[in-house]
């Protein structure tokens, strides 16, 4: 019965080892190993429990301690030699306790499964990605806000169907984006919540009949609870879905301010200038300046809606509770999370070192007709007109402005009389980009009051 290649974890009943095939489909340990110290944290809360329930001697569960400590150690310290036989991390990290300790790393295995465990340790990692991306998202959100303080009256087009349209503030702008990522924020907190709840101690998948305590093993590893039924804590993966979901509508987000990125710093643009820090150069055209982390942000997308497509349709159709295509779910988390951890640092990289340019900003501001709306409303305010009617003498007056190849404040009195004889000088007011964003002053407007109040309200937001 014992061929000494048969698994030492599992083998049994097994006479003869793995095909070399099966071994290299099978194994997970070339990407789970990203999993150590969340495996060993959870056999560490596990052991001490099985000691505190009297379900094993406080003598091995010591021993237990120390060993996974060294190994542990041997892992950080790049010593630990992994074994694709052995499959996963799981079965690596007890295989080496063994060696280490003895016998009572054999005990370490009671009231306990894979499935319980990989699914305890892999909550534990995406809790980590969870927190490192609350973080990085307070960071860019910190750099919009900085950019949104220096421009917060800096006069810009806004755009419809990337048309001007009125002009709106740079502060303003920035501002949205800051609404954006303060959703995403919220939307990683939320799954958060969700997530923290203990899968260890359903063991495979009915529970155990050792007297074992999840309430403290769960409140060892800073879960809130243990998850209620043992059948859906080895079998769920929304939490990993959810992290992944929010993380490609966050990705989304990035790919768009990505793109005004890649638009504004453009020699036809120059709204912006990006930093030398965040550009490359051209091997052939010497006087390039390209913005290449915007380009790649604005794609990173694709690879991170692949992943949570993916990780999708492994689960669909999967029945109860555990099976081995679950193994599947790690590499799509690790590369999305990879991702999206590091363009949120270049993006916030980016966004800190840029530099408007707020002469460009307000010369496109003032072009393409962008007070026309302005005009409309005078015409209903001063002269008592319906809406419908101002649109439309406001559009023969633009009309007019472009035969003349002039701007709308530059078209004298009595062209505009023409348009509607009730006109007065007073007009000329409402027809300059700093008036027409001034006014703008209804809740959430682009006027520079409303602006530098919703900066100071995410300032004491973020504490
Ligand atoms: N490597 C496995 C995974 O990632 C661990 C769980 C294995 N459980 C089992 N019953 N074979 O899913």
């Amino acid at each position: 019965m014992t061929d000494k290649t048969a698994n030492a974890m599992w083998g049994g009943r097994f006479a003869a080892g793995p095909d070399a095939i099966m071994e290299a489909i099978n194994a997970s340990i070339g990407f789970d190993k990203r999993l150590a110290a969340q495996d060993i944290a959870g056999s560490r809360a596990h052991a001490a429990m099985l000691a505190a329930q009297g379900i094993i001697s406080t003598s091995d569960a010591e021993a237990i301690r120390e060993g996974l400590l060294t190994v542990l150690s041997e892992i950080e310290g790049g010593q630990f030699t992994f074994s694709a036989a052995l499959e996963d991390i799981h079965m690596n990290v007890e295989a080496r306790l063994k060696e280490l300790v003895g016998e009572p790393a054999g005990r370490l295995h009671t009231a306990r499964s894979r499935n319980d465990q990989v699914a305890t340790d892999f909550r534990l990692w995406v809790r980590d990605q969870i927190d490192a991306a609350d973080q990085g998202l307070a960071a860019l959100t910190r750099a919009l806000l900085a950019q949104a303080e220096a421009g917060a009256d800096w006069v810009m087009p806004g755009f419809t169907h990337l048309q001007t349209a009125q002009p709106v503030t740079w502060g303003h702008h920035m501002m949205a984006y800051v609404e954006m990522f303060g959703r995403d924020r919220s939307r990683f907190i939320d799954a958060r919540a969700r997530l923290n709840e203990s899968p260890l101690g359903a063991a495979a998948l009915a529970g155990t009949s050792f007297p074992i305590d999840r309430d403290a093993t769960a409140e060892a590893l800073g879960f809130s609870r243990p998850m209620a039924n043992s059948l859906d804590a080895v079998s769920a993966r929304d939490f990993a879905l959810e992290f992944l979901s929010a993380t490609a509508i966050s990705a989304m987000h990035l790919s768009r301010l990505a793109e005004e990125l890649v638009i504004w710093s453009s020699a036809q643009f120059r709204f912006v200038a990006m930093s030398d820090r965040f550009s490359t150069g051209s091997s052939i055209m010497p006087q390039k300046k390209n913005p290449d982390a915007a380009e790649l942000l604005r794609a990173k997308i694709g690879r991170i809606l692949g992943a949570t497509v993916a990780l999708f349709t492994v689960m669909k159709g999967l029945p109860l509770a555990y099976s081995k295509d679950m193994q599947e779910d790690k590499e799509q988390v690790f590369d999305a999370a990879d991702t999206y951890l590091l363009s949120l640092a270049a993006m916030e990289g980016m966004v800190r070192d840029m530099a408007a340019n707020p002469d460009a900003l307000r010369a496109a501001a003032a072009s393409g007709f962008s007070t026309a709306t302005d005009l409309a409303d005078w015409l209903v305010h001063a002269l008592g007109l319906p809406f419908r009617e101002a649109h439309h003498i406001t559009g023969s007056l633009v009309a007019e402005a472009e035969s003349r190849g002039c701007d709308l404040p530059d078209l004298p009195l009595d062209a505009m009389q023409a348009a509607h004889a009730g006109i007065t000088e007073a007009v000329y007011g409402v027809l300059g980009v700093d008036n027409s964003v001034a006014s703008r002053t209804s809740y959430g407007g682009t006027a520079p009051d409303q602006v530098r109040a919703q900066i100071a309200r995410w300032r004491e937001a973020l504490g």
